[in-house]
């Protein structure tokens, strides 16, 4: 845990509210293998990362929501009563969250919060839902509220939905959540069963590659995605009334009843039926300390996200033919939603620094931007400090 940051978010607190605050962190995460699988209720293979955000937060008797976000250095102040969307995107998302206690009948007073952290934003890191998770415990913790781990989770999910118009999957707040330190999470999505493993990569390490770029249409096409998924799943409950999701669909079916569907969505469909079956393949790598076809899956991952799911961009592929020509690096995929952001190698532990440096020369040299490089850890999920 960053303890530099934790103290700086507290100072700021007891500078700007003259209390003393309840803290508060919460991690971003990384996603090894199942991209866009989770809102087709299938299988993703997350971890917490040591990226994160810290909350500082007390009780007012104003009733007011009060906000300081550390990193942009802007405050925002609204009256619990007039709890709604606002014009302010880093505050929808602490609102948000307040917004689903509030329907679920959790009574919300006056509260003074300043937060910050070391997730980049736009990366693919989750920041959004580590921030909905961090102020789920926050108000769950002051209020005292009596809520499980997973009834925060969907929250934060919801107040994605609602309040910054992402209809994002699960994954993201599950895995900030959940997160447990050295180890993956295989997640059904379905089910919301879980298994924790290990992780172990021996003489590897996991590195990320950002490309700081993030596309505008990210969140319009990830919506665009739900909804050609939804479309295949409708074809194909006419000849089996038990499919409710791609989960269901095997590929022999998608083959089967090829004839009835565009192009695009078959080729969307594809993919996802495709990447569940490459999580419980990667699942089984890992246990069995087969690194190597861990890192074949990955790269099979990326090509079916660029080429099938269409996700990716210009940035997350050169990023990628770097990794994947490189004799140092054994996996490599785009993570997250796609359109920006990082992506996810497997890299010989003695060849970080060299490999860092010739992604550096060689991004810089066709983008003319600088990417940022990060080794990370896995660590424990949204937590009090
Ligand atoms: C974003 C969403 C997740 C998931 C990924 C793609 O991160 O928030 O729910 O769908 O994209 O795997």
């Amino acid at each position: 845990m960053n303890t530099e940051l934790i103290k700086n978010i507290k100072s700021i607190f007891i500078n700007k509210f003259k209390t003393s605050p309840i803290l508060v962190f919460s991690p971003g995460r990384i996603n090894l293998i199942g991209e866009h699988t989770d809102y087709n209720d299938g299988f993703v293979f997350p971890a917490a990362i040591d990226k994160e955000i810290h909350f500082a937060a007390a009780k007012n008797d104003v009733n007011m929501f009060r906000f300081f976000a550390a990193d942009l250095n802007e405050s925002f102040e609204l009256k619990v009563d007039d709890l709604a969307v606002t014009k302010t995107p880093w505050a929808n998302y602490l609102l948000g969250v307040a917004a689903q206690y509030k329907k679920a009948g959790y009574p919300l007073k006056g509260i003074d919060c300043v937060f910050g952290g070391d997730i980049p934003l736009g990366a693919g890191l989750s920041s959004s839902a580590a921030i909905e998770n961090g102020f789920a415990l926050v108000l769950k913790e002051i209020f005292k509220f009596n809520i499980s781990k997973m009834d925060m989770v969907k929250m934060a999910q919801k107040a994605e939905h609602e309040y910054a118009g992402v209809m994002c999957g699960i994954m993201d707040q599950f895995a900030s959540m959940n997160g447990k330190k050295d180890h993956a999470i295989k997640l059904d999505c379905r089910s919301l069963e879980y298994e924790y493993v290990n992780i172990d990569l021996h003489d590897y390490n996991i590195l990320l590659c950002n490309t700081n770029v993030k596309h505008e249409l990210a969140s319009s096409e990830y919506n665009t995605r739900r909804k050609e998924c939804e479309i295949g799943v409708q074809i194909l409950k006419k000849y089996n009334n038990k499919i409710i999701a791609l989960r269901d669909v095997s590929l022999q079916m998608l083959e089967q009843y090829r004839d009835e569907f565009d192009p695009i969505v078959f080729n969307r469909c594809k993919f996802v039926v495709k990447e569940n079956l490459r999580v419980e393949d990667a699942f089984s790598a890992l246990v069995n300390n087969d690194i190597l076809s861990l890192g074949v899956l990955m790269y099979q991952s990326h090509e079916g996200l660029r080429d099938d799911y269409e996700v990716s961009c210009k940035e997350l592929n050169l990023l990628f033919d770097i990794a994947k020509k490189s004799d140092d690096v054994i996996g490599s995929r785009m993570m997250g939603g796609g359109f920006g952001g990082c992506t996810i190698n497997i890299v010989k532990k003695d060849k970080v620094r060299s490999f860092t440096e010739s992604v550096i020369q060689k991004y810089n040299k066709l983008t003319g931007i600088d990417p940022e490089i990060y080794t990370v850890k896995i660590t424990d999920g949204t937590g009090l400090i």
